[in-house]
């Protein structure tokens, strides 16, 4: 591990140490202290608001992590619309679908969405871009005091506006239904749950104060009694999360509280390639998952800290963490799998292979590992 400590100063020591339990709620304590260290969930928002000290914090001490993890797609998967070029580098975006036409464009230091029938106009500023934008990005924006999802998306493929993902390419109805779609509450608190940090507090939605992004306390809980416990050198109760320590399994499902798990895909029943983005069930399929192998886990081959690397071949150690190689190489213990008849080398090419979810926007990577054959059906 590699950390460089700040020195820290004994006033701000006791400053830290007396006010950090002070404002903990009813409800909350029972959780017992180490309270988040079983059983933190990024996404159910049990801590209260000033229990979260924000990534920036973090990096003081963890200095290479803290400057990694907020700049990959996951730490940037909301973004404000001051935090970055909404437009893309180009002037405005537009798009026609039907009679009406959507606009987006910068009025000051804001970014208006509207649409227009010819007749009149619905225009609202843009609070909330959803996606770091490698594949795509869904605007959203209040209405008549209710959250919007924008009924187009920005697509990078097409480099413009597109009707978004999951809404329908029918011409709607009226100006209002063009707008876009009507987030119910139970909604909206999940896709800032999702997207963001510290957003979901105690149960409510809290987007006054929310962490665009998903922040180191996403994944590792509230760091206030971390941070109070590691300046005050008490090295052996860290009090934060680490799902690095779950049971490779488990730490699965933690990641499918956001990437979906195997149990909510068979729930949601999406069937055919939409199923392909949910990769804790589309690995769970595969021959070579094991509950409880480490070998197979989500960070076995992800770094979440870090940027994906973009060479095939740096997965194929983590191939061949199980599979033997060469020409009659056999399975044993420590290596079950068995060993590729066609090729040493870049396995995910053939064996992971992409698909381009239906309308085309954007593609992911089949973590069904298999033998693909050419012409057989997408096996569900
Ligand atoms: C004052 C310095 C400091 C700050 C600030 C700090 N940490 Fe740490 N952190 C440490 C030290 C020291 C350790 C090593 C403790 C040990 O395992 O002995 C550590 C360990 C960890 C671990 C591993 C714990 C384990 O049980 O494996 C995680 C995860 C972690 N920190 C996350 C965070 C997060 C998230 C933040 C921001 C909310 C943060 N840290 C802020 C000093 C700090
Ligand atoms: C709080 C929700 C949340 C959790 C928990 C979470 N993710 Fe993510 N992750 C996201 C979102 C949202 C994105 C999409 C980012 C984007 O492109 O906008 C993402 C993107 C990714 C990507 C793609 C990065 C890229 O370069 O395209 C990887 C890989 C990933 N996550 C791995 C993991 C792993 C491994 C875990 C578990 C340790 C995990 N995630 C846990 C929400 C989460
Ligand atoms: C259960 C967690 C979860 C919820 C709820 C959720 N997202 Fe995501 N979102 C993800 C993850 C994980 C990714 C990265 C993998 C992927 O793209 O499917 C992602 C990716 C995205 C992307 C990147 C482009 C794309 O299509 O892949 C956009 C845009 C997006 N989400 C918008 C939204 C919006 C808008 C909402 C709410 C209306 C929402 N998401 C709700 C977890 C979630
Ligand atoms: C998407 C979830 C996620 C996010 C966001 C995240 N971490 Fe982690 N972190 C993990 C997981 C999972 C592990 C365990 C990795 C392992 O064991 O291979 C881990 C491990 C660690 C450790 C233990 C030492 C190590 O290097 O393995 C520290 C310290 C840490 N994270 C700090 C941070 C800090 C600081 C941030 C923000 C700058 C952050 N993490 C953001 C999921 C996350
Ligand atoms: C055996 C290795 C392996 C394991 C295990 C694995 N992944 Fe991946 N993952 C990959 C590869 C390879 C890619 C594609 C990388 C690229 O194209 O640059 C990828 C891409 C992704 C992406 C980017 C979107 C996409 O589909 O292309 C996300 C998100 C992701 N993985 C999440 C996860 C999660 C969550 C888990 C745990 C359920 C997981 N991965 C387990 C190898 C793995
Ligand atoms: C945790 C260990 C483990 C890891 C990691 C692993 N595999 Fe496997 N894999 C197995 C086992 C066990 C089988 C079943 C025995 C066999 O077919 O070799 C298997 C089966 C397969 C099969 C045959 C599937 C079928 O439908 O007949 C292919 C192809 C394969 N693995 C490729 C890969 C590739 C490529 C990677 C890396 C991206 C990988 N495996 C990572 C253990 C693993
Ligand atoms: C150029 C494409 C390609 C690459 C690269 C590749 N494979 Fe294969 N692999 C195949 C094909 C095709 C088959 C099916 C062969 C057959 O059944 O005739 C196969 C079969 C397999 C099998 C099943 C073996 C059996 O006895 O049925 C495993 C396991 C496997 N590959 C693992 C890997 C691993 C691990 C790597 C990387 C070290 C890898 N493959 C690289 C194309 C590839």
């Amino acid at each position: 591990m590699k950390l460089r400590l700040v020195a820290v100063a004994a006033g701000v020591l006791i400053l830290v140490a007396l006010t950090s339990p002070s404002s903990v709620p009813a409800g909350f304590e029972s959780k017992k202290s180490s309270r988040y260290l079983e059983s933190w969930s990024p996404i159910t928002g049990v801590a209260p608001r000033d229990a979260f000290v924000g990534s920036q914090a973090c990096a003081g001490c963890h200095t290479d992590l803290g400057k990694t993890a907020p700049q990959t797609p996951m730490g940037q998967a909301m973004l404000l619309p001051n935090q970055f070029d909404l437009l893309h580098g180009q002037k405005q975006l537009t798009f026609r679908h039907g009679p009406f036409r959507f606009d987006i464009h910068r009025q000051g230091d804001q970014f208006m969405y509207s649409v227009g029938d010819g007749k009149d106009t619905l225009s609202e500023p843009i609070l909330y871009a959803f996606g770091y934008g490698l594949k795509g990005q869904t605007f959203v924006f209040l209405h008549d005091g209710t959250y919007y999802e924008s009924h187009v998306s920005y697509y990078t493929n097409v480099r413009g506006l597109d009707i978004t993902f999951g809404h329908s390419y029918e011409v709607p109805d009226s100006l209002d239904k063009a707008l876009g779609r009507i987030m119910s509450p139970a909604d909206t608190l999940l896709c800032f749950a999702c997207h963001s940090t510290a957003a979901v507090i105690q149960g409510r939605l809290d987007a006054h104060a929310l962490m665009p992004g998903v922040g180191c306390e996403d994944c590792h809980g509230p760091g206030d009694e971390h941070v109070a416990a590691m300046k005050a050198g008490k090295f052996d109760s860290p009090h934060v999360f680490n799902p690095g320590r779950l049971e490779p399994g488990d730490l699965v499902d933690f990641c499918g509280n956001c990437h979906r798990t195997w149990e909510q895909v068979v729930k949601m029943q999406v069937f055919g390639v939409r199923n392909v983005r949910f990769q804790p069930y589309r690995l769970s399929n595969s021959r070579c998952w094991s509950y409880d192998d480490a070998r197979v886990s989500c960070v076995a081959c992800h770094d979440p800290h870090l940027n994906l690397p973009p060479e095939a071949a740096s997965y194929d150690s983590k191939c061949l963490a199980c599979h033997v190689s060469g020409r009659g190489a056999r399975p044993d213990k420590t290596h079950p799998g068995r060993p590729c008849p066609v090729a040493k080398q870049n396995c995910i090419t053939c064996h992971m292979p992409k698909y381009t979810l239906p309308e085309g926007k954007s593609e992911f990577t089949d973590h069904f590992i298999r033998v693909v054959r050419k012409g057989a059906p997408y096996p569900d």
